[in-house]
């Protein structure tokens, strides 16, 4: 009897000197003093001892157990301390930092629209905002667009009640401004704009850039030469501006505006399709019967005007090719825009 104690105290010695954690600890308590545990065995197996050992054999068995419980709570109560330290140490809060959250960063929409905006503010552009929810008055009769012009489909239009819509352009801004300033106008007008139309190039609700100059001999050599500027400096200085004759109700001649590539600088890629150009935007004369709705007399003055899709500027500048990653805001997109 006394050689299984001696046994059974000497492996537990070596068991517990080997266990480094509480929760190994806690694996050798269980072994030898748990429900089935070694020394409970010990216990359980007194019955089967002559009566009259009973007793002995008992207090020798409880000693042992008193003795490993002893032990394991010393060892138990120097592990905890050590835990408890190492996890102190490497959850120290440093309380003399300054807190720094993860900043977030500005919306790539939002920095070409900044951008482009600053370019022409340094021209002499004031900007301009307007109304989202617009007439049908203002997106398209003053903007030489009547009730019932085919032009009215090349915007499908989100109309709100009658006569009262989603603005499908920014150009309305134009008939705004000129019904109440008098020339010299040299403005521009950002802005949201709503189509129902929606795929990998085209989204229900899109950011536009407006442009208008109107004062006398404005001619459409001052176009090409402030779009030349807005496209160097937001491509690279050796960007060339090409216009292709278009048609637009409020412009006459109306053209579309193509950059040379900023991703080939001209010979031909995928992005261009192999033509070295891309088309930006579209832009015209101001059409004098629009000058003559807002009351301007076209007799004396010309103008310019032109509308670029911010997220097309953007996605060439970026080179993206889907615009539904501009509005899912998923942080890894987001995050390549961080300055
Ligand atoms: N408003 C036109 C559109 O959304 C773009 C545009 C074309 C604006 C020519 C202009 C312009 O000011 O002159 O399709």
């Amino acid at each position: 009897m006394t050689d299984k104690f001696l046994a059974i105290e000497t492996t537990f010695l070596q068991e517990m000197a080997n266990a480094n954690s509480t929760q190994q600890l806690q694996e050798v308590k269980v072994k030898y003093l748990g429900k089935s545990g070694e020394v409970t065995l010990l216990l359980r197996g007194i019955k089967d001892y002559p009566a009259e050992q009973r007793p002995e054999i008992g207090n020798k068995i409880n000693e042992l157990r008193k003795k490993l419980e002893a032990l394991l709570d010393e060892k138990t109560a120097a592990l905890q301390q050590n835990e408890l330290t190492a996890k102190l140490n490497s959850q120290r809060v440093d309380v003399s930092l300054t807190s720094s959250p993860q900043a977030g960063t500005i919306h790539p929409i939002t920095m070409v629209k900044n951008e482009i905006s600053n370019l022409l503010v340094t021209m002499g552009f004031e900007v301009l905002e307007g109304p989202e929810i617009e007439t049908d008055y203002y997106n398209f009769q003053a903007l030489n667009i009547p009730q019932d012009h085919p032009a009215r489909d090349m915007q499908d239009t989100f109309y709100i009640a009658p006569g009262i819509l989603l603005r499908t352009q920014t150009s309305p801004m134009q008939a705004r401004l000129m019904e109440v300033k008098k020339p010299p106008i040299k403005m521009i007008a950002p802005g949201k704009v709503y189509r129902s139309d929606s795929d990998a190039s085209h989204s229900p609700v899109f950011n536009q850039i407006e442009g208008l100059v109107v004062d006398e001999n404005i001619t459409l050599c001052d176009l090409k030469g402030t779009l030349e500027y807005l496209a160097q400096n937001l491509f690279s200085k050796d960007t060339k501006v090409r216009f292709r004759p278009s048609y637009f109700p409020f412009t006459e001649p109306s053209v579309e505006v193509d950059l040379t590539c900023s991703n080939c600088g001209g010979k031909g890629c995928s992005l261009c399709k192999g033509t070295g150009w891309i088309e930006v935007l579209g832009a015209g004369m101001v059409n004098p019967q629009v000058l003559e709705n807002c009351g301007v007399d076209s007799q004396r003055y010309t103008g310019f005007a032109f509308g670029l899709g911010v997220e097309r500027i953007a996605m060439i500048k970026y080179g993206i090719p889907d615009i539904r990653l501009f509005y899912e805001n998923d942080v890894r997109f987001l995050r390549q825009f961080k300055k």
